[in-house]
């Protein structure tokens, strides 16, 4: 699949690398993380966003947690490696790819070092090491990297099944390769389109307050060649009233078992657009973001942000009054019954999403 080569989280030399997406589009600058204040850091101001590389990133972040351990205990590496995991898991509250990836990191960990004997028997002569235990986390790290990569090449497959060439699609936020290992999950069947010259027209809105899809899906997909027109969020109601767009495609940052699907603040409206004018709206979930612990939306702990990032972050002079009182969810809830169907690494879902959710995971 076509699709400019940039990834949000590298590790290479020995380096853990994020891309600031903070500063983009005008500059593409990558940070190196030395500690797991710095990846809890660029996790929380959204230097890395985007619930699989907020996972991918976090993976790497626990490895780098214990990757200069100097001791020879298994159980004084376990521990730092416990409090390093209970830090980072709190860095952003929704997007259940931290904490999943968090604990897949560990339940490796245990099951294959530290609840294999090494507690008992700390000798290096067992194996369980101290060196060992680095290299199964790391190469952990790097296999949540890849599947997710797989995740995103197979949902764009599935994906495009449900489009037409030359249609006009509407996303919202970024949903795109930098907000994943590689590929994104709803842009996924844009590049795959692309490829075999599908033509779309895609409208992003600009997602405010954070301009995700301003300065993140309007760079990606111009710098990609695709045909990418940027909109106002409140401009998303015209583009569908004009019979612009064929189908609406988003991402997701937690989705519930009955399917309400968390996902950037505004997608709910999106969606109760798209109904109303009887356009399709397809939500991407790889398997990394369903999460069958979380009943329903009403249980899914939604972020709230500073304010000051609606009338300051992006503006040289406040666009308020300083002091306002402000209200800055950085997510909202789309109802299982506005999504037309979820679209996963394993196949397509339909309604009723209870069944359809849970056969993934059988
Ligand atoms: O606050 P962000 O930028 O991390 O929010 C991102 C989104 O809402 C994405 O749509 C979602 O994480 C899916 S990314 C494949």
């Amino acid at each position: 699949m076509k699709v400019f080569e940039i990834a949000p989280v590298k590790y290479i030399d020995n380096k853990m690398l994020v891309l600031d997406q903070t500063r983009l589009p005008g500059e593409e600058i990558y940070e190196e993380m030395h500690t797991k204040e710095d990846v809890w850091e660029a996790i929380y101001k959204l230097k890395v966003r985007g619930a699989p590389a907020i996972g991918v990133a976090a993976a790497y972040g626990l490895y780098l947690s214990v990757r200069d351990f100097q001791g020879t205990d298994i159980d004084d590496f376990a521990l730092q490696l416990k409090t390093a995991k209970d830090y980072l898991v709190t860095a952003r509250p929704t997007a259940v790819n931290l904490a999943w990836a968090l604990s897949r990191m560990w339940d490796k960990f245990v099951s294959e070092i530290h609840g294999a004997g090494a507690a008992s028997d700390k000798t290096a002569a067992t194996g369980f090491d101290v060196k060992t235990a680095k290299e199964v986390l790391f190469a952990e790290a790097e296999q949540i990297r890849k599947e997710d990569e797989a995740a995103c090449f197979a949902m764009g497959e599935y994906g495009l099944s449900l489009l037409q060439p030359g249609m006009g699609i509407l996303t919202h936020c970024n949903a795109g390769t930098i907000a994943t290992a590689k590929y994104g999950t709803c842009l996924a069947p844009i590049y795959l389109g692309q490829e075999r010259g599908y033509d779309f027209k895609v409208f992003a809105d600009e997602t405010r307050p954070l301009l995700q899809g301003a300065r993140l899906t309007s760079w990606e997909l111009c710098k990609s060649g695709i045909d990418v027109t940027l909109i106002c969020d409140n401009m998303a109601s015209i583009v569908m009233k004009n019979g612009w767009i064929d189908a609406v495609v988003v991402g997701c940052d937690r989705m519930a078992a009955n399917g309400d699907g968390a996902n950037k603040i505004g997608t709910s409206g999106v969606a109760i657009l798209a109904k109303e004018y009887g356009i399709p709206f397809y939500m991407y979930v790889p398997t990394s973001t369903i999460d069958l612990n979380t009943p329903t939306g009403e249980d899914i702990h939604i972020e709230l942000r500073d304010g000051e990032e609606i009338y300051k972050m992006w503006y040289e002079k406040p666009m308020a009054p300083e002091g306002v009182k402000t209200y800055n969810p950085s997510f909202d809830v789309t109802p299982a019954n506005n999504i037309t169907a979820v679209i996963t690494e394993k196949g397509i879902c339909r309604p009723p999403y209870e069944k359809s959710l849970a056969a993934l995971f059988k």
